[in-house]
């Protein structure tokens, strides 16, 4: 029977969870896959730390960078994460070293996959990505392999769970962001530092990464981004109220021979199936020919749901299943063409906060109409007391750079109260 000797560099959750899987299912995967998975080595930072799983003194490497070295080890997992420093550095060597490399690092993939990838294919190794990409959702291995035949046009979906579990607790409890944002930490969804999740760079990662598998092309930086810290419970309501939900969505499309990455809060049909992923599950939807539409839904993140990407992409190695990370090889990659959202058409949300006096509803129209924006509805919410009143305006299809025209030119109005806010619509 066929070994693989297997260095885990990394035992925080992901690793440590790793670890006691591959000791409690080694005779069931190697039923599965014909060939015996041998945890040889582990590292981490701190030796000294204490930890759950039961780590023999010959798997302890005092230097994680050893791994790559070493001629008993054929597959490095990378589980330090973050795109520079010790992650960089390990993923880098180990394609050198022609070892094999199974990582959960997005940040380290959407930035230097392409580089990265170069070398395992000049190499012959493999390295796979699946767990960097909603966790226990499979889309990679979809992508690459079950949706092979289709020619993709989009790809969008529910790429954080984090900040779906903050829209969906908001609407659902009636509580603030902050109110939420605490809950979420208390509970362990989000993180210490939830910075990437709140202002969409985590979505942004995985975004890069799917395009590039969609349209066969090299990972391009050209993506509109933009988090969920703006979005107040006014606009929940407001949202509700006109027969919407809020979604922080992540969208790659090719149209015109043209692909648009963007990231944002959207606005999305009450009824749609995205409106109905709520708390902290993913969902990824891919239009194809000749498959039309496929959905896939699951657990994003977490431990459990980590592990069961890491152990697709370890079966594959054990399966000698060597392949190209991208799907294609690097000569057939291509150079497309990506232009940011300016002349993108979207029909919009946007909500004004003014003062409440004669004038003001008809200069903001005017604005519109200047403009080249037309309006399907007008909501006004006046607040005797506060002598204020929200305006709130659904716009027709409008390309983005006039609506964001609008939106600078009332902000500096001396009736309007706070930043004016624009939400995109998805109507599909
Ligand atoms: N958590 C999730 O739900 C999730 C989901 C999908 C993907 N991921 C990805 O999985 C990866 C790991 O995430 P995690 O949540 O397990 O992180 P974590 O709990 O912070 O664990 C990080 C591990 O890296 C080790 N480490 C840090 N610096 C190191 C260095 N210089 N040399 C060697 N080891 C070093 C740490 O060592 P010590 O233990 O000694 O401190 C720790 O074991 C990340 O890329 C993350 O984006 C996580």
């Amino acid at each position: 029977m066929k070994k693989l000797n297997i260095a885990i560099i990394g035992l925080g959750n992901i690793g440590s969870h790793l670890f006691d899987y591959l000791s409690d299912n080694k005779k069931f995967l190697t039923e599965k896959n014909n060939c015996i998975p041998i945890v040889k080595y582990v590292s981490a930072k701190n030796k000294k730390k204490k930890r759950k799983i039961k780590i023999k003194k010959d798997q302890w490497l005092s230097n994680y960078l050893d791994s790559t070295k070493l001629k008993d080890v054929d597959l490095i997992i990378e589980l330090i994460g973050g795109a520079e420093g010790p992650a960089k550095k390990l993923v880098f060597q180990a394609l050198k070293n022609k070892k094999h490399v199974v990582t959960a690092n997005k940040a380290l993939i959407a930035k230097y996959g392409d580089q990265l990838a170069k070398i395992a294919e000049k190499n012959r190794v493999n390295l796979e990505f699946e767990a960097s990409v909603c966790g226990g959702v499979p889309i990679i291995r979809s992508l690459k392999e079950g949706l092979i035949a289709n020619k993709i046009s989009k790809i969008y979906g529910i790429f954080n769970g984090t900040s779906n579990y903050i829209l969906s607790t908001m609407d659902k409890q009636n509580k603030s962001f902050n109110e939420v944002l605490s809950d979420a930490t208390k509970l362990g969804y989000a993180e210490t530092n939830p910075t990437a999740d709140l202002n969409g760079d985590d979505v942004s990662s995985k975004l890069k990464i799917l395009s590039s598998l969609c349209f066969n092309s090299f990972l391009n930086n050209k993506i509109y981004v933009e988090g969920i810290k703006d979005i107040d419970k006014a606009d929940i309501n407001n949202a509700n109220t006109l027969g919407y939900k809020i979604k922080l969505l992540g969208f790659a499309e090719l149209l015109n021979k043209k692909i648009y990455q963007r990231v944002h809060p959207t606005l999305i049909k009450k009824d749609s199936y995205v409106a109905s992923i709520d708390g902290v599950l993913n969902a990824v939807i891919v239009d194809g020919t000749p498959v039309g539409q496929s959905t896939i839904q699951g657990e994003g993140a977490g431990p459990a749901a980590t592990t069961s990407a890491l152990i697709s992409d370890i079966s594959s190695i054990l399966r000698g299943n060597i392949k190209f990370p991208f799907s294609l090889s690097n000569k057939e990659r291509k150079k497309l063409k990506f232009s940011d959202i300016s002349n993108r058409s979207f029909s919009a949300y946007l909500r004004f906060e003014v003062i409440d006096k004669p004038g003001v509803l008809s200069n903001i129209t005017n604005i519109f109409s200047k403009n080249k924006v037309s309006i399907k509805r007008l909501v006004q919410n006046p607040d005797k007391n506060k002598r204020s009143s929200s305006i709130i305006i659904i716009t027709h299809n409008s390309k983005d750079k006039y609506l964001k025209k609008i939106l600078k030119i009332v902000a500096k109005k001396n009736y309007v109260k706070r930043k004016p806010k624009l939400i995109r619509i998805d109507d599909n």
